[in-house]
């Protein structure tokens, strides 16, 4: 049998190197004269330990990594190709602690198969929640999503049921299903993963929800910053079309559902759902107004389910193995898998599929692995950009979306980074508002105006001018925001700038003092 060596082309893991040690071993084979079919396939999430180079042995796969182009002699010399020993040996990737602590639902093939064989996608278990609802009446495949809990990974956690119930509900000749891959919270990387690492469950998802609504046409915004996602899903599209998943007989239905990839042009604000629509229909990317509901009067005016890459790419297995089945993970009313992803100031970065319910000390210290730097965790940050940032005090908080609220935070899009003690919370805040003020759409005052505002007074904090007083305007100004923006731009950037002064007050005192205090 041919050898068989998987180097990930995903764009963390060439980010770090793979096309390098791709060509490298392209060459030694070549050199030793030996035959072997390389796969590029996805990441699996680990990029602590990419290039993760894999090969397949009669004992199935082995794992090497992180590996560099001066390794690739050595591993041939150790017989890597049998799964030989070598300093860069990780053994069974199920058995590496990062994957085998890991509930892999969504992400099951990420990683392991070739993302554009469709043949590898149902050896694995692919199409096989799509061939259950073509079977099925559209309230049926509703009830299904609904009854398993599923809620909107993009940010919201708004139930994906109830909002398919309101399209399949609402009469209209031209229905949609617009995907959300604009995936602009910092620290996340989950959306881009799946484009990359396992395109078809994506494009299943969508074929589902399209069969369970009664809509015809269904279309991905990519953020631009992306450029292998979208190479990746257009090819997986045209697979998709020529096979027959997608198309006038989806899966020789009587149901039709067919898909596009569209670009952004980059803006963080595209991401919320509204300006979303907006910049799809080629026009200037504002949030609008709600009422209507984008179910009710969506894309061109017509019922659209808008979610996120995650929400849709959780329901094929849901619609494969049932309801109850997906339901069974998780905690409170958070259900099922959810995927976190650990960034920032962090040993072992990376994507961790889990059931809710891990504490946050128990994804940063025994997953994350405490700072790269090695110095004391200070704050995290969870839920990208417009998160709060919770003290060492917080870590007892469960993964969870009602958990999390409780403490003033938010899960988001499960994006989280890591900060060491050396983080200044005042600049952190002000980060914020900055932030805020750069992305705003300026369609309501309290988020264009404020978030200016909420700079100045910041850095009139940090310069010590009358701190005290200018801390409680911060405060009125983060209420402000908080009830009177339009959208969430504006009304969630007080949970950074409110969580950093609530529980890192030491940082926020008169610059002498904190000069002192350094
Ligand atoms: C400023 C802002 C940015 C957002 N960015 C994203 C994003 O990048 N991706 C995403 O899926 N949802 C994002 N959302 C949430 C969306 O508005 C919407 O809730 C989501 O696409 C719905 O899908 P879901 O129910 O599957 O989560 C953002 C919201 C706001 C207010
Ligand atoms: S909160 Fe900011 S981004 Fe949202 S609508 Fe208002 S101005 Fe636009």
């Amino acid at each position: 049998m041919i050898p068989r060596i998987y180097i990930p082309a995903d764009s963390g893991a060439l980010a770090l190197g793979a096309e390098k040690v791709a060509k490298a071993i392209r060459a030694e084979l070549s050199e030793r004269g030996v035959e072997a079919k390389i796969v590029r396939n996805g990441s699996r999430g680990a990029y602590f330990l990419e290039p993760m180079v894999e090969v397949a042995t009669a004992n199935g796969r082995v794992a090497y990594g992180p590996v560099k182009p001066s390794d690739v002699k050595g591993l041939f010399d150790s017989g890597f190709l049998t799964g030989g020993h070598h300093k860069r040996w990780l053994g069974s990737p199920d058995k590496i602690p990062f994957f085998a602590k890991q509930t892999r639902l969504t992400f099951a093939r990420c990683g392991v198969i070739d993302p554009l064989s469709l043949d590898s996608y149902k050896s694995h278990g692919g199409l096989a929640g799509l061939q259950n609802a073509v079977a099925m009446a559209p309230a049926d495949v509703v009830k299904q999503v609904t009854e398993s809990g599923l809620r909107g990974r993009g940010g919201a956690g708004f139930p994906t049921g109830i909002k398919w119930k309101t399209v399949l509900d609402t009469a209209g000749e031209q229905k949609y299903i617009v995907c959300n891959a604009d995936e602009g919270d910092s620290a996340t990387f989950a959306d881009r993963m799946i484009m990359e690492g396992d395109p078809f469950v994506l494009i299943e998802g969508m074929a589902i929800a399209g069969i369970a609504t009664g809509a015809t046409k269904g279309f991905v915004y990519v953020r631009s910053e992306y450029p292998h996602a979208v190479a990746t899903m257009n090819k997986a599209v045209a697979i998709a079309r020529k096979a027959g998943v997608l198309g006038v007989n989806v899966l020789g239905s009587p149901n039709a559902f067919d898909m596009e990839i569209r670009v952004g042009a980059g803006a963080y604000v595209c991401g919320e759902e509204t300006s979303l629509l907006n910049s799809l229909e080629g026009k200037r990317g504002v949030v609008r107004a709600k009422p209507p509901l984008p179910a009710i009067q969506g894309l061109f005016g017509k019922p659209t389910v808008i979610n996120n890459v995650i929400s849709l790419a959780s329901v094929p297995i849901i619609m494969d193995k049932g309801a109850a089945y997906y339901k069974d993970f998780g905690m409170g009313r958070s259900r099922g898998t959810i995927p976190i992803q650990i960034a920032g100031n962090v040993k072992h970065g990376g994507l961790f599929e889990t059931a809710f319910g891990l504490t946050l000390g128990e994804i940063v210290d025994d997953i994350g692995g405490g700072t790269a730097s090695g110095r004391p965790v200070k704050a995290v940050q969870v839920g990208g950009p417009l998160g709060a940032y919770f003290p060492r005090a917080l870590f007892d908080t469960p993964f969870d979306y009602e958990e999390f609220a409780k403490r003033d935070g938010l899960i988001g899009h499960a994006g989280i980074t890591v900060f060491d003690d050396t983080a200044d919370m005042l600049k952190q805040a002000r980060f914020a508002m900055e932030f805020c003020a750069i992305e705003s759409c300026g369609k309501c005052t309290p988020c264009r105006i404020g978030s200016t505002r909420g700079v100045e007074v910041l850095d009139k904090v940090a310069a010590g001018i009358e701190a005290e007083k200018n801390l409680a305007l911060v405060t009125d100004l983060c209420n402000t925001m908080k009830f009177g923006s339009l959208c969430a731009l504006g009304g969630f950037t007080p949970y950074p700038v409110m969580s950093s002064i609530t529980h890192f007050p030491e940082d926020f005192k008169p610059a002498p003092a904190r000069v002192a205090a350094e």
